[in-house]
């Protein structure tokens, strides 16, 4: 009753999106998804990995992110380090040759990078300016095929507004760049939050500029994960795909994208090779959203997916699968770890492939354990 009211209120667009909760739509073996063609499977690649950027199986690739080049804070110069000298023509040399080929992305920013010289780089003509021909720079010099902005994250309306402005001469610029070097453009992404509107953290509410993603990315990556971790003092997923509570969640955040008018074919969807890991308070009182007190022991929160295996293993930790959240999650002792596995990824994947998103991406390759999540991915998505 209450849902048909609803249905009445809402557009044809979000309909679909809302029938998706019936899980039983996307994955009928009925469903007829259209041609893959110019689909993205991603994956970054956090330089200095353990993993060799010439041994990435390619095979479930199509495209892979070097991670992560800095700009200068008051230059706007992109930063060369000694060790990006060192890590980014070995992540070139590698997988120039491979095969099947992939293309290769600089990503500028990440998580750790600083938010307030972004925003300051973003605010005039001549800092853009300067951090765009610096990009360009650096991209052909190595031999990169496109370009990726990870701004993590703009604080307000006007950063918001001043990342449209830069989206669109940075296009410009790569345009014009082609045409002088007869080279094919350079790709142009860009990492975004989980929802085109960003509400939870920092100054309050501020919406990314669609029309700008539209006209001057090839597509744009939400980030969907770290919906909850240590900063919660209860135990929850990383990257639940459905929240019956809150709208922290892949299937809302997606529907937030689309809703916003960014088309489904410009958004490839973030899954997190990795899960994170809590101190319960009472070991006893072990299910989502127990009373948790910080970080488990020896880890920083985070556990990569072929470390929670071992964990698992070693510890014959309990491990259940949350049908609802399309999470899984493990616990033994005091410790609970949220993540996701092959199921999981196979299911959010298919959500992809139903919604007509252009693609996916792993954070991060190196995490997964003899390529078999990536290999499941490939698979959900058709390839
Ligand atoms: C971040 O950038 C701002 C603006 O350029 C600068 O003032 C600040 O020192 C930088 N912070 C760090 C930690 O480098
Ligand atoms: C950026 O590059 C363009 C094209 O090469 C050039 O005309 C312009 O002067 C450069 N701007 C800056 C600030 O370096
Ligand atoms: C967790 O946080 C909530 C809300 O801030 C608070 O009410 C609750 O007492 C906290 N629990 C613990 C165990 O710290
Ligand atoms: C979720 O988002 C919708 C639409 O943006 C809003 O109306 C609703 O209040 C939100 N729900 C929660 C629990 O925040």
């Amino acid at each position: 009753m209450a849902l048909q009211t609803l249905m009445i209120k809402l557009t044809p667009l979000l309909i679909l999106v809302m029938s998706v909760h019936s899980h039983a739509i996307f994955e009928s073996s009925n469903w007829k998804y259209a041609p893959n063609k110019g689909s993205v499977r991603a994956a970054y690649w956090p330089s200095g990995d353990d993993l060799a950027p010439s041994s990435i199986d390619t095979k479930y690739f199509t495209h892979i992110y070097y991670a992560f080049i800095q700009q200068h804070p008051q230059s706007f110069n992109l930063v060369i380090t000694e060790s990006d000298k060192k890590w980014i023509p070995q992540f070139i040399n590698g997988l120039r040759y491979c095969y099947p080929p992939v293309k290769t992305l600089l990503s500028i920013g990440g998580g750790g990078s600083n938010s307030t010289a972004f925003s300051i780089m973003a605010t005039t003509k001549h800092t853009r300016e300067v951090f765009i021909n610096s990009t360009i720079h650096v991209a052909r010099r190595y031999g990169f095929d496109g370009l990726d902005l990870d701004w993590e994250f703009p604080n307000d309306e006007i950063d918001m507004s001043n990342l449209g402005i830069l989206f669109q001469e940075w296009h410009q610029a790569l345009v014009l760049e082609a045409k002088i070097s007869k080279k094919p453009r350079l790709l142009l992404t860009a990492a975004v939050y989980y929802a085109s509107t960003i509400k939870l953290i920092g100054n309050g509410l501020r919406s990314y500029p669609v029309q700008a993603i539209c006209n001057y990315l090839d597509w744009a990556s939400p980030m969907c994960f770290d919906y909850h971790g240590t900063w919660d003092n209860f135990t929850g997923f990383n990257a639940a795909l459905y929240d019956p509570n809150s709208n922290i969640s892949t299937h809302y955040g997606i529907g937030s994208w689309i809703g916003s008018g960014v088309p489904a074919q410009k958004l490839v969807m973030g899954l997190p090779l990795y899960g994170r890991a809590w101190k319960l308070q009472d070991p006893n009182v072990n299910g989502v959203g127990a009373e948790a007190v910080g970080e488990a022991t020896d880890t920083d929160g985070t556990l990569d997916y072929d470390e929670i295996l071992v964990f698992n293993k070693e510890n014959d930790a309990t491990v259940v699968y949350d049908d609802e959240a399309v999470a899984f999650y493990s616990y033994a002792g005091t410790t609970w770890i949220g993540y996701d596995d092959g199921p999981s990824i196979t299911k959010k994947v298919q959500f992809a492939r139903f919604m007509g998103l252009k693609g996916y991406f792993f954070w991060a390759a190196g995490k997964d354990k003899d390529w078999t999540i990536s290999r499941q991915a490939s698979n959900a998505w058709g390839h």
